[in-house]
């Protein structure tokens, strides 16, 4: 389509899908980064039923839409509809990006990204200045939160990484599957139950579902090194028991607030081509929390 033709069509359109979609964040996040960087483009809310993700998907590609962001719970069927995946897209066995591509034989060859690892690593890295080159670091949870970070964690080459989850098979489980990446990246990997998980870490990263369960802080005092970095992939109410505990461990807490801006920083530039800036739109959205 001419760039002429593709203007007179409308805005492209982009979603994020899910179930439940009404507390998401992400229509108001890209439409900052839309405004900041020119782009004609609308971001919406898409609800699919729980037994009928692909066919609205694809209802939504039909009609014109040029990709979405899948989250909760399907970020797993998602991994299936792409027809090209990223690297981190499969080692996570999920996807939180798609971008609908048309083949050269005019039928669709969707593209499958997953930008929640390196939104995690850029606002560890980036917005609290710490880099993860030769740390120590311990993930709590094997779940999908987890397994959705823990190939850009290793590609940020920290000295170790340390998996630790209730269950502790599902934790090597999780490592198994990341081994040969580990190799390539000169890094450790540990995995273990929440008890042994060793102390004195450098960053000390929440994964967990705990705090949703009512169920406090999943580990014990002293897994994170004094002025450690704690950060919780939740933000909000959610995450604060997590925060308090990290506080008074004498570490610096830090919410999943920055990491929910960086993936979508990520996803914009699978789908536009260039990045927007990140801080302006991370203290909006944390302002208005906070109000
Ligand atoms: P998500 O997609 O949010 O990661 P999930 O895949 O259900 O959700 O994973 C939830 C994670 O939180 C798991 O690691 C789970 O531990 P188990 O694998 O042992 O179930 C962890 N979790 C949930 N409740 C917990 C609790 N009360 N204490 C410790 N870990 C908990």
């Amino acid at each position: 389509m001419s760039s002429a033709a593709r203007a007179a069509a409308g805005p492209d359109r982009y979603a994020v899908a899910g179930n439940p979609v009404a507390h998401s964040r992400s229509p108001a996040i890209h439409a900052q980064f839309a405004a900041q960087t020119g782009q004609h483009m609308v971001y919406e809310r898409l609800l699919c039923p729980l037994d009928g993700f692909r066919a609205h998907i694809e209802a939504f590609a039909a009609g014109g839409a040029r990709g979405c962001n899948v989250t909760v719970p399907f970020k797993f069927e998602a991994h299936g509809l792409a027809s090209r995946l990223s690297e981190r897209a499969r080692l996570a066995g999920a996807v939180n990006t798609l971008r609908f591509d048309i083949g050269a034989d005019g039928r669709p060859d969707w593209y499958g990204d997953n930008s929640d690892g390196a939104g995690l690593v850029r606002d560890i890295e980036h917005n609290a200045g710490r880099p993860l080159a030769g740390l120590r670091v311990l993930l709590l949870g094997a779940g999908g939160a987890s397994a959705g970070v823990l190939g850009s964690l290793i590609a940020a080459r920290p000295a170790a990484i340390t998996v630790a989850n209730r269950s502790a098979d599902k934790a090597e489980l999780l490592l198994a599957g990341h081994a040969g990446w580990a190799a390539q990246h000169g890094v450790e990997l540990r995995a273990g139950g929440l008890q042994a998980c060793g102390s004195g870490h450098d960053v000390l990263i929440n994964g967990t579902s705990a705090s949703l369960a009512g169920a406090g802080v999943p580990v014990a005092d002293g897994a994170l090194a004094r002025g450690g970095l704690a950060v919780d992939m939740m933000y909000g109410p959610a995450a604060r028991p997590f925060l308090d505990w990290a506080a008074a461990q004498g570490a610096e807490p830090r919410d999943g607030l920055g990491m929910l801006v960086e993936q979508a920083a990520e996803a914009f530039a699978v789908w536009r081509g260039l990045r927007p800036e990140t801080a302006p739109v991370l203290a909006a959205l944390r302002r208005e929390l906070d109000a």
